[in-house]
């Protein structure tokens, strides 16, 4: 089947970005959105010219480093699914793709489809961690644990960092990932010691880089780990209790 694409190339994070068109003969519908780059590039390298750049490791759900918009979707047409995941087989009919970086003022452009994610490093830097020196690692089943509980937790646990959420929020806010980080730490015994302060400093920094949260909820169709918008009730919660419990408590 015959694939047309216009995708954005832009040569670097201070120059001037356009949409170049190309198009793919011979795709397979068993082919995923970057095996379809893939083959891409195989043409244009052939052709002497230069590839398309774009990120990828695991191809597998797993890593959080594929991801662009595609026709205007963070990561394709099918929701809750990373680029890496959406075949051709799963939107036929469509042979027109318009493939382009994610659009966020945190995420500026560093080469034609990939974008500069250090915003969320910041993020975690800020209280994704656990800072308190905890001594070496306890046996895995010394501290008990809720069933329920523990597997909320991994719920909230599964964001890969891949960034969609912003891609797809009208005001770039980064609400879902944060509330996943946040809540994922408060539910664990491990996040407990420092939860308030890092509450009070993940709100600060998400409200310093990213835009404010408006409740659109367009970020979670857009998140291949399925993260619900509780994760943003959490957050808010957390913030909450920080401020009510006042500056000098850190849990
Ligand atoms: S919350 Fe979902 S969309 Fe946002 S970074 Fe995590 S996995 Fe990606
Ligand atoms: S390449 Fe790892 S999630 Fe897509």
């Amino acid at each position: 089947m015959r694939v047309e694409l216009e995708i954005w190339r832009q040569d670097g994070p201070r120059a001037n970005g356009r949409f170049e068109s190309y198009a793919v003969d011979d795709a397979e519908p068993e082919m995923s959105l970057l095996e379809l780059l893939d083959h891409l590039n195989d043409q244009i390298i052939e052709g002497g010219g230069e590839p398309v750049v774009f990120e990828s490791d695991c191809r597998e759900g797993v890593c959080g480093m594929c991801g662009f918009l595609v026709n205007g979707k963070p990561h394709g047409p099918q929701d809750n699914t990373p680029a890496c995941r959406q075949h051709l087989r799963a939107f036929p009919g469509v042979t027109r793709f318009r493939l382009e970086p994610w659009r966020s003022e945190a995420f500026p452009v560093i080469r034609d489809l990939v974008v500069d994610r250090t915003a969320l490093d910041e993020l975690i830097r800020a209280g994704g961690t656990v800072d308190v020196a905890a001594g070496t690692a306890p046996d895995a089943d010394s501290v008990a644990q809720p069933y329920l509980q523990a597997e909320q937790a991994l719920d909230f646990a599964a964001c890969i960092g891949c960034g969609a959420c912003v891609a797809a929020c009208p005001n770039g806010a980064a609400m879902l990932f944060a509330g996943a980080k946040l809540a994922h730490l408060s539910l664990m015994p491990q996040g407990r010691h420092e939860r308030s302060r890092r509450a009070r400093r993940m709100a600060q920094t998400v409200n310093e880089i990213f835009g404010p949260c408006s409740l659109y909820g367009e970020c979670v169709p857009a998140c291949p780990a399925g993260i619900p918008l509780t994760a943003i009730a959490a957050l808010n919660r957390e913030v909450l209790r920080a401020g009510l419990r006042g500056r000098s408590r850190d849990d």
